[in-house]
């Protein structure tokens, strides 16, 4: 399948070619049953080992130790900001790292359901880094720490694994889970909606450490209650059969392409082509982050004028690169490069890029 568009939306973003190949192959027949898997009962055993395909090969992508669960789930990363509090607070307070727009939202749910210190913020200097470890000071009696390990709309990323000294830690990867082996054993939860890296939108993959379940209140609405994912599968109602699936042909083509590895130094090598291109532009595109915090999925940067930055976008659409415009709240452009980005797509952007600015 060729691609006629380089498509650099932020999410839902692109899918792997080979995987919407897979799925048109099996959209009326998966593997050869006579019906589609939107089709089937979520409660057959072909559905289950539809589930545990993505399950299993989410493991195997992040490396995952025995003692955590992966639990699909509705509602986005979204409900995630509710339902963390909800089954972690448990009377006590939290810690938040707000270091962009959805850490911030993050914290505003948080605190409708108890008490959450702000222990950092960037948003006085415009979400433009994150903090080093060093800078970081826990309270010691915290439920756990929430941070946000790839802020989408900022551009900003955590360089590194968050250490919190024994402090449960509570991580929104939405926009950079699989970009990078995460060092699993450092989280006690991490979440994220799958419309970047791992499917399409309307699943949300929640991974939790097992010990976590054992403290949660009880009274909780079922659906809201991680335990009821635990117990029954990740299904104690009818779930996103057709993301789930995605979620599994996502896995297998992760793993074709040699994992979180392979995968670190491809995004790398595409992320470093963009900014230096930024970089040696001689200030026609600056960049928004701070280069300790260029995040490796989202390149935000901005242009002379909003003028220049609506004809940029106006001129790269037509040239086939899609989905540049930054977010609304911000401006500017943001070109989001997830695992499903080819390198060719980035040299386009980027060839694009340079002639733009010689014209101009
Ligand atoms: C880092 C991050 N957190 C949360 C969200 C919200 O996700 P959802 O729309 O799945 O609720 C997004 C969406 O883009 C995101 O990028």
């Amino acid at each position: 399948m060729s691609v006629a568009i380089y498509n650099f939306s932020a999410g839902p973003a692109m899918l792997p070619a080979p995987v919407l190949e897979k799925a048109r192959e099996e959209m009326l027949s998966l593997r050869g049953i006579g019906m589609s898997v939107m089709e089937i009962s979520h409660r057959s055993g072909d559905f289950e080992a539809v589930l545990a395909s993505a399950r299993d090969g989410l493991r195997n992508a992040l490396d995952l130790p025995d003692n955590y669960d992966v639990l699909f789930l509705q509602g986005g990363a979204t409900m995630q900001f509710s339902m963390v509090p909800m089954n972690l607070l448990q009377g006590r307070s939290a810690d938040y790292i707000t270091t962009g727009a959805w850490g911030k939202k993050a914290l505003a749910e948080a605190a409708k359901f108890g008490s959450v210190n702000e222990i950092f913020s960037s948003a006085d200097s415009g979400f433009r880094n994150v903090p080093t470890q060093d800078e970081l000071r826990f309270s010691h009696n915290a439920a756990y720490v929430h941070y946000t390990s790839n802020e989408t709309i900022d551009g900003v990323e955590f360089p590194y694994d968050l250490d919190a000294g024994g402090i449960p830690i509570v991580c929104d990867a939405s926009s950079n889970i699989l970009s990078r082996p995460f060092d699993m054993e450092k989280y006690a939860l991490i979440y994220a909606g799958a419309q970047k890296n791992i499917g399409p939108s309307g699943v949300t993959v929640v991974i939790i450490r097992k010990d976590l379940l054992e403290n949660i209140p009880n009274g909780l609405p079922t659906l809201l209650d991680y335990r009821s994912y635990a117990d029954a599968y990740s299904m104690p109602n009818t779930p996103n059969t057709w993301g789930i699936y995605l979620v599994g042909l996502v896995c297998e083509w992760l793993a074709e392409q040699g994992g979180t590895n392979a995968m670190a130094a491809r995004n790398k090598a595409k992320a470093k082509l963009l900014y230096d291109t930024i970089d040696s532009s001689d200030g026609f595109y600056r960049c928004h982050a701070e280069p300790y915090a260029r995040s490796v999925m989202n390149v935000t940067f901005r242009l002379p004028s909003e003028e220049l930055e609506n004809d940029f976008c106006d001129e790269a659409e037509r040239a086939g690169l899609s989905g540049l415009r930054g977010h609304r709240s911000v401006g500017g452009i943001r070109a989001s490069i997830y695992n499903a980005m080819p390198i060719e797509g980035v040299e386009a952007l980027v060839g694009f890029m340079a002639d733009f600015a010689a014209k101009r």
